[in-house]
């Protein structure tokens, strides 16, 4: 079976998404750990609940990037973790969690990439007047959401949408594509 880490620092909506998935049989995964960089995030309540093991740091405690990140590594190897979740983690992957997890990174971004990039994407489609934004997952390299595209979906925007409707369009458009395409990867065996 496969073994999941999601890495959240937030409220976790996508995290609840693909253990609902999880729970229902159309994810063939275990969520085996919830990696958090804030220590009071919503999303470790949640985890509490699931009962998915987690392991919540301030990265201020850290020397460096370097120092957490190989941490993070250490416990990945002993849970035997195969797949990297990122769900709303606000931070760029260095090196030393890249290497020994090329192409076992993925992450979500709430545009259509190579579109509004960073920060605030929804904010950013929504000031541009675009008309249709949308969700793309990708692998994580280096760059900020430059890895190649796994898989993207379409959001309309139409002239009386408000912000708050286009987040909630988009997150409604991510709870189904992310554990489905996580899925398919599994199925291809990547
Ligand atoms: C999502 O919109 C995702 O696209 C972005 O961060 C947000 C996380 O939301 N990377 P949540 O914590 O899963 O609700």
């Amino acid at each position: 079976m496969t073994k999941i880490a999601v890495f959240a620092s937030g409220t976790g909506s996508n995290y609840d998404a693909i253990i609902e998935a999880e729970k229902n049989g159309t994810l063939d995964a275990e969520v085996a750990l919830l990696v958090c960089d804030t220590p009071n995030a919503k999303v470790l309540e949640k985890a509490n609940e699931y009962g998915t093991p987690t392991f919540a740091f301030d990265p201020k405690q850290y020397r460096n990037k370097e120092m957490f990140e190989a941490k993070l590594v250490e416990i990945l190897q002993l849970e035997k973790v195969d797949l990297i979740v990122l769900a709303g983690y606000m931070r760029l992957i260095g090196e030393t969690l890249l290497r020994p997890f090329e192409g076992k990174i993925i992450n979500i971004h709430p545009s259509l990439l190579p579109a509004f990039p960073g920060l605030d994407a929804i904010g950013q489609a929504f000031d541009a007047g675009v008309k249709v934004s949308g969700v793309t997952i990708h692998y994580v390299d280096e760059g900020m959401d430059t890895g190649k595209i796994i898989a993207q979906a379409p959001v309309q925007i139409e002239d009386d949408m408000s912000r708050e409707d286009l987040q909630k369009a988009v997150q409604q458009v991510e709870h189904t594509l992310y554990p489905a395409t996580i899925q398919k990867l599994i199925t291809r065996g990547e």
